[in-house]
Parts: C-alpha cells; sequence; structure tokens
C-alpha cells in the first residue's frame, strides 16, 4: 500500500489553540485502511513481545517480573521491529504538523507503540513527558502525536489534558507509586485534576501535546484492546549549560534498563548476527562430519 507525501497540516486557528492550551485534538490524521494495517502490525509486535530482550518493550505500569500480565505494554520505536511502519501517511503528516508547531527545523524524536490491554489496562498516571527527559547541556520544544487504531473512549483509555500547564514549570515528579522498578513517572507536584478536559478520538484521529502539559489516560475497562501509536518531535535545540537533571531520573534503573544493558553486553545487534552465523557454521560442520563418518 501506498500513500501520498502529506495531505494535512494544521490551520492557524489550530496553532494558536495548541499554543493556548498545550495540547490539540484533530478529528483525522491517518486513513482508515492504514489504521487498520497499523492495528495488525501492533496486535502480532505485542503478541510476540517484540523489543522484550532488547528493553525495548516493557511493562510502563508493572514491575515486569516474570509471569506478570502486562497492564500497559509499550515498544519502543516499533519502526525498528516492523520496518513497513517507516511509510506511512501518519507519519508524512504527523511530520508536516510538528514543522508548524515547532518550526521548519522540527525533527522526528521517539516513537512508541502502546497497547492497554482489554479488562486489565490501567490508568497511565497523570505525568508530563519532559519528566523523563535526560539530555543535560540542551533544550528544546517537544510534541508528542498520539493516534488511536480504535475509537478512543473515556472506558478504554482516551488522553485527558490540563489545559496551559505547557507554560508552567516540569512540576515534580516520582516513580509511579514509589516503585523504582517501574518505568511510569506520576506528577506528584500541585495540580487540580478536577480541571482535566477529556480528548476522545476516532480511530485514526489524534491528540497532540507539548512535552510540558500535564496528561492522563483512563484505564480500559472494555473487552477490546486500546492501541496507540504515538511519534514525537522535537524542535531545533539549544544550548542549557544549567538545565537541571531531575532527582527522579538520576541514578534509575528499571527491569528494561537492565535488559538493555544486558543485551548491549553480550553484542547487541552485531552479537545476534554473529550468535546465528555461529549456530549455521555449528550445523555445517556437524553435517560435514555425520558425512564423514558415514551416518
Ligand atoms: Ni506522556
Amino acid at each position: 500500500m501506498t500513500f501520498p507525501d502529506t495531505n494535512l497540516d494544521v490551520t492557524p486557528g489550530e496553532i494558536a489553540a495548541f499554543r493556548e492550551n498545550g495540547w490539540l485534538r484533530l478529528e483525522n490524521i491517518a486513513p482508515l485502511a492504514e489504521v487498520e494495517l497499523l492495528r495488525e502490525i501492533f496486535d502480532r509486535l505485542f503478541a510476540r513481545r517484540a523489543g522484550w530482550k532488547e528493553g525495548k518493550a516493557f511493562d510502563l505500569a508493572g514491575r515486569d517480573e516474570p509471569g506478570e500480565e502486562p497492564v500497559l505494554p509499550q515498544i519502543l520505536n516499533p519502526v525498528e521491529f516492523a520496518p513497513e511502519l517507516k511509510h506511512t501517511q501518519f507519519r508524512a503528516n504527523a511530520l508536516a504538523i510538528a514543522k508548524s508547531l515547532l518550526g521548519a527545523d522540527a525533527e522526528p524524536w521517539f516513537e512508541h507503540a502502546i497497547c492497554k490491554p482489554a479488562r486489565i489496562g490501567v490508568a497511565t498516571p497523570w505525568h508530563q513527558d519532559e519528566a523523563h527527559r535526560y539530555d543535560p547541556g540542551v533544550d528544546y520544544e517537544q510534541i508528542s502525536i498520539w493516534m488511536p487504531l480504535q475509537p478512543a473512549t473515556v472506558e478504554n483509555g482516551c488522553m485527558r489534558y490540563i489545559s496551559g500547564t505547557h507554560r508552567g514549570p516540569v512540576l515534580d515528579h516520582r516513580p509511579l507509586d514509589g516503585d523504582a522498578r517501574k518505568s511510569a513517572l506520576e506528577c506528584v507536584g500541585v495540580f487540580n485534576p478536577e480541571a482535566a478536559v477529556i480528548c476522545p478520538l476516532p480511530a485514526g484521529g489524534a491528540a497532540i501535546h507539548h512535552c510540558r502539559t500535564l496528561h492522563s489516560a483512563s484505564p480500559n475497562v472494555t473487552a477490546v484492546p486500546r492501541r496507540a501509536y504515538v511519534l514525537g518531535f522535537r524542535g531545533a535545540p539549544r544550548p542549557a549549560p544549567h538545565r537541571p537533571i531531575f532527582p527522579w531520573i538520576s541514578g534509575r534503573r528499571t527491569p528494561a534498563a537492565e535488559r538493555a544493558e544486558a543485551w548491549e553486553n553480550r553484542g547487541g545487534p552485531v552479537g545476534r548476527a554473529s550468535r546465528k552465523l555461529g549456530r549455521k557454521v555449528g550445523n555445517f560442520a556437524h553435517r560435514v562430519k555425520r558425512r564423514l563418518l558415514g551416518n
């Protein structure tokens, strides 16, 4: 399936609303045929736990203990495990929108796939995305473009925002439930969750938010998993030598970080290729030996 470069942009009114509120809702960002295809790809990736051993797949709200059913599984950089994600209308449209909101220098910065499982999917805690940032010495604006692959409702975990919080500071955070083994952060600063605006969306719609906008998502109490694809972009970086390193980030060691480290110590992708080659050479030698021995 091929899609044109881009067929969408935000209007001046939408740009102004984003600047004012710190988030923006779009009725549609990608064609439904593509969203259906993405849903199949996501279900395949989550079923085989793509990225687990690399530390790129983890339970955002759990502890990744063996035998524990994940309550908020997530895959970082899913395009590494499904290259067909490279060429989507969603990606082209999202980049065009990011340039309108962040400036012509805006560049793709990260992406992730989130699945909020049917019935057991928990709430995503209130947080600001910037609270996760560890990038000493530089500063930049960052946005996330969140697209649900089925309708997103209050019942299955749509986004909710506290408007205007992007104009304030990064508030205090801590690991979810104060448990350092959990990857998710929760805001423990002062804010009013009563002021939240919910953002239900059709499949293929988009919720766009600034990295300082406080947001969360409700649990999934329906019988269907709620999948969402997030593309992150950043504006031009500028030097910021005095930018603080957040205390809730420094020295953190999540189970996913441990798996990523173990994976790198085994040689990462190069190690994987050489182990595969080693197995092939070993099998070949075994076959030659059997032939020579006549059995
Ligand atoms: Ni977030």
